[in-house]
């Protein structure tokens, strides 16, 4: 049911776990399956310099977050907003129809977190 790549990250995630003193934390969770997601980003330059994340959650929901830690990493803010749910599975050579909602949970904290740090300079 999943491809290669999602089986990879899921097994071996990449940039999991916490930034101590990150720049801002995006969270989102799925109130119908349970699962949550924490964003962790650094910021310097309008650039992500680090993130992390952590995420309870199912095998897609984890291998997406480890997925969009890398397609985040190194680009520029605005860059990073418009990496979408559809980018990540198309990263991960697919997902199963009934786990692209998982996608979701992933594009929603990184937005999230973004659009807080942006709020924390601009105040
Ligand atoms: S089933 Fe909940 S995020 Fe995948």
């Amino acid at each position: 049911m999943y491809t290669k790549k999602v089986i990879q990250h899921f097994t071996n995630p990449h940039n999991y776990g916490k930034i101590e003193k990150a720049d801002a934390i995006g969270e989102a969770g799925n109130p119908i399956c349970g699962d949550l997601m924490k964003i962790y980003i650094k910021v310097n330059k309008n650039i992500i310099e680090n993130i992390k994340f952590e995420t309870l959650g199912c095998v897609a929901a984890i291998a997406t977050s480890s997925m969009i830690t890398d397609l985040a990493k190194e680009k520029t803010l605005d860059e990073a907003m418009k990496i979408s749910n559809k980018d990540i599975a198309k990263s991960l050579e697919g997902l199963p129809p009934i786990k692209m909602h998982c996608s979701n949970l992933a594009a929603d904290a990184l937005h999230d977190a973004i659009e807080k740090y942006q709020k924390t300079i601009k105040s």
